[in-house]
């Protein structure tokens, strides 16, 4: 049997921490730079070769995700969207997409999470592939009480995985990108809710790791984490994007580039999409991307 490994970007939450911004916008909608939120989890599952998408917003904001991202078609996509009326935890969205998911493997990512480094897309293709078990990583912080947090051993197995700890057991957060199989709807039914009420990831990758099916790897440093939960962490990730922008005069996350670069949209396709964006910087980049081959 061929696996069709399925992704899912979980954009739901009220995005409190970030009122008045998040009012009337959904938080995944907000700028990083010059693109949106989304684009840059997007293109993670892209870089991963993961074309089946399902993206879980709020009711009210499903129009904004379709204006920006249609049914995926731009970017050599299939994009889908279901619905997360209150904010039941990142597990519930193996239960909102258990059809989508058809027993297939899954890459579940929060549409909040920035990754980027030069490793990202070796490492991301490797796992793609993986029928059994889960994977999930970890990063280094210096705040990880705000977390998932991962105890190793001294061999770097996975002992435990607690949910915002009080007293962390080590510096090493789970970031918000995870690889299951097929089983993960199964274990997501038998969850029980949290004292915060959700059906927390946490107590999913718990059971993944009691059946001895689940890796932790530690991104490298050269990958960056960004986090974009509060004001001054948004502020950061967009530095951090137009610093890299800027010196290297390439766009990091551009979905159109990554499908025109991997075949998944025609060179005709690409240049009409230029041309609908019209006169500004996003689509000269990409009309410069066309001209200069
Ligand atoms: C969630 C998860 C947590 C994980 C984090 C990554 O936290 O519950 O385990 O480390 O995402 O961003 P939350 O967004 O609910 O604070």
């Amino acid at each position: 049997m061929t696996i069709n490994r399925k992704g899912i970007i979980l954009a739901g939450g009220n995005g409190t921490r970030l009122s008045p911004l998040t009012k009337a916008v959904s938080k995944q909608l907000l700028p990083i730079y010059d693109k949106p939120m989304i684009f840059y989890p997007l293109c993670t599952l892209m870089q991963g070769d993961i074309r089946e998408i399902l993206i879980i917003c709020k009711p009210e904001d499903k129009s904004s995700f379709k204006k920006i991202l249609g049914d995926g078609s731009n970017f050599g996509l299939n994009i889908k969207y279901a619905l997360q009326k209150y904010p039941g935890g990142l597990a519930e969205a193996f239960l909102i997409g258990e059809k989508f998911i058809s027993d297939q493997p899954v890459t579940l990512i929060l549409g909040d999470n920035l990754f980027h480094g030069s490793s990202l897309s070796k490492q991301m293709k490797i796992i793609t592939k993986q029928k059994t078990g889960g994977t999930i990583f970890a990063y280094q912080v210096k705040d990880p009480e705000r977390y998932g947090v991962v105890e190793f051993d001294n061999n770097e197995n996975a002992l435990e995985i607690i949910e915002k700890p009080s007293n962390p057991k080590s510096n090493y957060a789970i970031t918000g990108l995870y690889f299951y199989d097929g089983s993960v709807v199964k274990k997501a039914k038998s969850l029980k809710p949290s004292k915060r009420g959700e059906l927390e990831i946490t107590d999913l990758n718990m059971l993944y790791l009691k059946e001895k099916s689940l890796k932790v790897e530690i991104f490298d440093k050269g990958v960056a984490w960004l986090d974009t939960g509060k004001y001054d962490s948004l502020y950061e990730a967009s530095g951090y994007i137009y610093a890299l922008q800027e010196r290297q005069g390439l766009k990091i996350s551009c979905p159109e580039e990554i499908a025109w670069n991997k075949g998944w949209i025609s060179g005709e396709k690409f240049y009409e999409i230029a041309k609908n964006y019209g006169d500004n910087e996003y689509g000269e980049y990409l009309m410069d991307l066309y001209r200069k081959i």
